[in-house]
């Protein structure tokens, strides 16, 4: 395949889906092909399963089920976008991916990564990002942030406590540590055109080899 795949991670509050449309902007300026995408959703089936994943009154969805919808949401997205536009020699940049899972299923749910990621490499067929950043922030301030725009869409994982964001940040972190040469980390707490810039300058040398 001959495109490139950029998946951008984080916890909530991080930042990164403003920073993803940015970049996005900056490589169309340039006349570079590059899709945006997000993740659970990103196909018409896909974005249905996200509708049942996310909705609030799922209390009773059990872990499991939620790992798997997630799994399932991610491959019909895959055969049907990613997939296709790799071919095509688009860049692609996802908001979340598998690292989601892992992170979010795997520690914060507890189900375990391996288990997790077994079932992703099945959903997957064992297709990786080319390169992974993870936007870091303190929970407690990207709590603040969501708190300060009331207007962003609110879902059943935001009610979650700040333990489980804990977790989520220190997961990211683990994967981080394993798989240094896909994740790359990015200070998010730093101000917005700051962390654009950094992202700009990592997403630019990352595109500029590949051509
Ligand atoms: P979304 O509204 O897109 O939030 P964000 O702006 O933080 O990306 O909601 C996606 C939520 O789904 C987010 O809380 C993380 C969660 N998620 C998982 O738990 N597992 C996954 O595999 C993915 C893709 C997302």
């Amino acid at each position: 395949m001959i495109g490139l795949f950029i998946t951008f991670e984080g916890g909530e509050g991080a930042g990164k889906t403003t920073v993803l449309q940015e970049i996005y902007n900056r490589l169309q300026q340039e006349g570079k092909k590059v899709v945006m995408t997000r993740e659970p959703g990103g196909s018409v089936i896909a974005e249905k399963i996200r509708d049942i994943i996310l909705d609030p009154t799922h209390t009773e969805m059990d872990s499991r089920t939620e790992a798997l919808l997630y799994a399932a949401a991610r491959r019909q997205h895959l055969v049907e976008k990613i997939v296709p536009s790799l071919q095509e020699g688009y860049i692609i940049l996802c908001d979340r991916f598998i690292d989601s899972s892992l992170v979010y299923q795997g520690v914060a749910r507890k189900i375990g990564v391996d288990e997790v990621l077994k079932i992703n490499l099945f959903a997957t067929e064992g297709l990786m990002p080319t390169k992974t950043l993870f936007f870091d922030i303190e929970p407690e301030e990207g709590l603040a942030r969501i708190a300060a725009h009331k207007n962003r869409e609110y879902n059943r994982l935001d009610r979650e406590t700040l333990e489980f964001h804990h977790m989520v940040r220190n997961a990211y972190h683990e994967l981080e540590k394993r798989d240094t040469d896909r994740i790359h980390m990015i200070d998010a707490s730093q101000t917005l055109e700051e962390v654009i810039d950094k992202t700009w300058n990592y997403v630019s040398t990352v595109t500029n080899k590949a051509q």
